[in-house]
């Protein structure tokens, strides 16, 4: 059938551009932040996501995200995402003509406290307005789910628990669901468990996974998400990422890794890995500011 999508596609959400550079070693211009989105545009991903609203106090390296968000020239077809952690943050993101934000909750409640300053609970009152306006002003929402699985201050997240807060989201208006391995520890046991949880509550069709690649088990945890059905997944070009509240948060996945994986999986995907590598490169070549 003509046009029909290929059930058995992925669709690779490349996070660099905000996760790769919210904790990287160093700084980078606004200008090399802008072009290297540009070229990451030109490269086949189906979605971009660009920076995070939040306070500049607590992330420096987002503070440019009006000049970046506005910079980035905005290709048809592409979804631009940007991080809103609050009604302040959406505002920001509205008034750059922004369409696709994400919240981010937390399973661990001790990670919540660190991320963004209050429990889960109470996170969840706070996304409840921005979903409303969301809702109004006919945004997408992605909902993440950070320390889906475990926590460095917790240890083992309770599935039920993810699953709960998976279903929150979902009935508050979010789109997708996103669950993250913000520091990489996830096992394929934990990945398994937690997923029949959260499948139970939430549309295969309407989940993501994120993770970070710490151990090297990010793929093989993708595979299992894979033959469960799911077929957007998060990744970084270069294997940048890392989150500045989250001890051992090393890089993500890695797009290029990703992309090679799938390719050896006969799994199309849409990228050119190329394009991918080499605006990683011309990213990481520019001065500082
Ligand atoms: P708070 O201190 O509770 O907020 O922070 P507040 O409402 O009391 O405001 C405090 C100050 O921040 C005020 O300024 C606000 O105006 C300002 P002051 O009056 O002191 O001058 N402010 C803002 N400024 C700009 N944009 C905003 C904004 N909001 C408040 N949106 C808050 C709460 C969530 C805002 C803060 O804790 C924050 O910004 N945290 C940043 C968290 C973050 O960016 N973490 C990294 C991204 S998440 C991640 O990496 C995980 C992920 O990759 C998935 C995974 O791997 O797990 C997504
Ligand atoms: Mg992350």
């Amino acid at each position: 059938m003509a046009g029909a999508p290929d059930s058995s596609a992925v669709r690779i959400v490349e996070v660099a551009p905000r996760d790769g550079l919210q904790n990287h070693s160093r700084a980078f211009t606004t200008e090399a932040k802008i072009a290297f989105v540009d070229a990451l545009s030109r490269s086949g991903l189906p979605a971009i996501e660009v920076t995070s609203f939040v306070n500049p106090r607590a992330v420096p390296l987002m503070a440019d995200a009006v000049d970046v968000m506005t910079g980035i020239q905005r290709r048809p077809g592409i979804r631009y995402l940007a991080l809103v952690p609050n009604e302040k943050g959406l505002e920001r993101a509205i008034g750059c003509g922004v369409n696709s934000v994400a919240i981010f909750a937390s399973a661990s409640e001790t990670f919540s406290q660190r991320n963004i300053n209050c429990t889960i609970a109470e996170s969840l009152v706070r996304f409840a307005p921005v979903l409303e306006r969301a809702r109004t002003e006919r945004l997408w929402v992605r909902g993440y789910i950070s320390m889906a699985f475990s926590c460095p201050f917790e240890g083992e997240i309770d599935p039920q628990g993810a699953a709960r807060l998976a279903k929150s989201l979902l009935e508050m208006g979010c789109a997708e669901i996103c669950l993250a391995d913000t520091i990489g520890t996830a096992t394929t046991d934990q990945v398994t468990g937690t997923l029949e949880a959260v499948l139970a509550v939430v549309p295969v069709d309407q989940m993501a996974l994120h993770m970070h690649d710490t151990y090297g088990r990010a793929v093989d945890n993708i595979d299992i998400a894979y033959e469960a059905g799911i077929r957007v997944f998060d990744s970084a070009a270069g294997g940048l990422g890392g989150c500045p509240f989250a001890p051992g948060a090393s890089g993500n996945l890695a797009t290029e890794r990703l992309v090679g994986h799938l390719d050896q999986r006969d799994i199309p995907h849409g990228v050119d890995r190329d394009a991918v590598r080499q605006a990683t490169e011309a990213l990481l070549a520019t001065p500082a500011p």
